[in-house]
């Protein structure tokens, strides 16, 4: 009974990290961005959209063909009015509604059309005339929503720069650039008044270009690192996605929007770049990508905003072959033209379902207990640490995997998997349910090449040898 007890509490534990893999992933977005000219025809995208877990694609404008070919597909679109259109929308009510009518009205509801972008990092422009019209502009298509009977059902708000942070680092210190701080103050008190999301760019990416050491790599791969910590709030942070979030967190606070939520509107990798750009490889770019991806789905959040997962529009969809600057603005697809993946990071349907744990009869039975998410081990199913691996990295191991958001509380005092109370157990329990929940892709099972993939379930072995203190706790009771 007891040994039941503790198979089947292991099994929910699978349960619990595979059922998000079944269910759908809401925060999961894109963007779908049009400076190319080779890119695959709407109808061909809309059919591989629906073949991932992505649920909304972020337009840069409104093409119609494109908005058209996403009907009745489900998937949520944000469509965007352009930095030049600002002025025409803050100052004239009849341009604000035939673009309206032109570019929602003949597509909705059928395209899920869900919020219009009014501009795009205008804040952190050099454009200060578009920075005063752009609260009228959105007011002005608030009220031509609102008179179409669409108030509340499309959200209107504005897309940011993380150069809009004039501190970022502590998280907690995050503030916002004094000299827009009054006008900003409008565009939040939009946000708050319309329950709109405050949507910026962070790009650790770019973090790293200035800042471009193996330990700051680490950080912002989302890779085992030896974390930083924040000395107003004592939270360790692990990657610079979170701290980046937290500190528009913090700077958002700290004008009293607490309710205001935050959006991702952009945020990716690029997988190529030139020769002084570092960092710019495949490798690292599906390593972002693919923890990113899997960081949300562990719906672990960030330290300021635990629990949930924001809404995160990857960049890109495609490359944009037309978009100038340095090589690396030509490469953040995630998509070939020929709709193939760049690099897989597990978004595809199909690469999920082979994920998914066959349904057994009943949860407790124990034969059926996976220790592989498959039901069936396969040689190369569970990630342990190489032999030899030094106490201090096992804890660094560990530490990373309990902060990545995999469940840590069985291997705490008390739980289920506490014993073998060892340093060496409780890593690899740490290291193979996040390599496990992560998507089984070999490079979460690398820990700064302090892991290895093995055929043997370290986790049958924790069984047998944790029965007997079990059973001694009861007993004991
Ligand atoms: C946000 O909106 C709520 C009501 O919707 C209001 O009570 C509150 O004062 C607003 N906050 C700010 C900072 O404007």
């Amino acid at each position: 009974m007891v040994y039941f007890l503790s198979v089947s509490s292991f099994f929910l534990l699978f349960l619990q990290l595979t059922s998000h893999l079944a269910n759908s992933e809401p925060y999961l977005g894109i963007n779908y961005g049009q400076v190319a000219n080779n890119l695959p025809p709407p109808s061909a995208v809309a059919r591989l959209l629906q073949s991932t877990s992505i649920q909304k694609v972020r337009l840069f404008g409104a093409d119609a063909t494109i908005i058209q070919s996403l009907a009745n597909t489900n998937i949520e679109i944000a469509i965007g009015a352009s930095n030049t259109d600002i002025p025409a929308l803050a100052a004239d009510s009849n341009f604000v509604k035939s673009w309206i009518n032109s570019n929602i009205i003949p597509f909705y509801p059928s395209s899920k059309i869900t919020t219009v972008n009014v501009g795009n990092e205008i804040m952190s422009s050099t454009d200060r005339s578009l920075m005063y019209l752009l609260l009228k502009a959105m007011q002005n298509v608030q009220n031509a929503l609102t008179e179409a009977m669409l108030g509340g059902k499309i959200k209107v708000t504005t897309v940011h720069s993380l150069a809009i942070l004039k501190r970022s680092d502590p998280p907690s210190s995050g503030r916002f650039d004094p000299t827009v701080e009054d006008l900003l103050k409008g565009l939040l008190e939009f946000n708050n008044a319309t329950g709109s999301g405050f949507s910026f760019n962070p790009y650790p990416f770019f973090a790293y270009q200035s800042d471009p050491r193996p330990e700051t790599l680490a950080f912002c791969l989302f890779q085992p690192n030896s974390g930083r910590l924040d000395p107003g709030t004592g939270i360790k942070y692990t990657n610079m996605f979170d701290a980046q979030v937290d500190a528009v967190r913090s700077a958002l606070n700290a004008m009293g929007f607490k309710g205001v939520e935050i959006v991702i509107s952009e945020t990716g990798w690029p997988y190529r770049g030139d020769s002084n750009q570092v960092g710019t490889s495949i490798e690292n770019a599906k390593a972002y990508n693919g923890n990113l991806i899997a960081h949300l789905r562990s719906m672990v959040g960030t330290p300021l905003m635990p629990g949930k997962s924001v809404d995160t529009y990857l960049f890109a969809l495609f490359d944009e072959d037309l978009k100038p600057g340095p090589a690396s603005e030509r490469s953040f697809g995630l998509f070939k033209p020929d709709l193939t993946v760049t690099y897989d990071v597990m978004l595809t349907k199909a690469s999920q379902t082979s994920l998914t744990p066959e349904t057994p009869s009943s949860p407790t039975r124990p034969s059926t207990m996976p220790a592989s998410p498959s039901g069936t081990p396969k040689s190369g199913a569970w990630c342990v640490p190489k032999t030899g691996v030094s106490d201090a990295q096992l804890q660094e191991n560990l530490d990373y995997a309990c902060a990545f958001g995999i469940d840590c509380t069985p291997i705490q005092p008390a739980g289920a998997c506490f014993e073998p109370n060892t340093l060496a157990a409780h890593a690899t329990y740490a290291m193979n349910l996040l390599y496990q929940t992560a998507g089984k892709n070999p490079w979460n099972c690398d820990f700064s090449q302090t892991a290895m993939l093995s055929s043997i379930d370290p986790s049958k072995s924790l069984i047998i040898v944790r029965i007997s203190p079990f059973r001694n706790k009861v007993v004991k009771k």
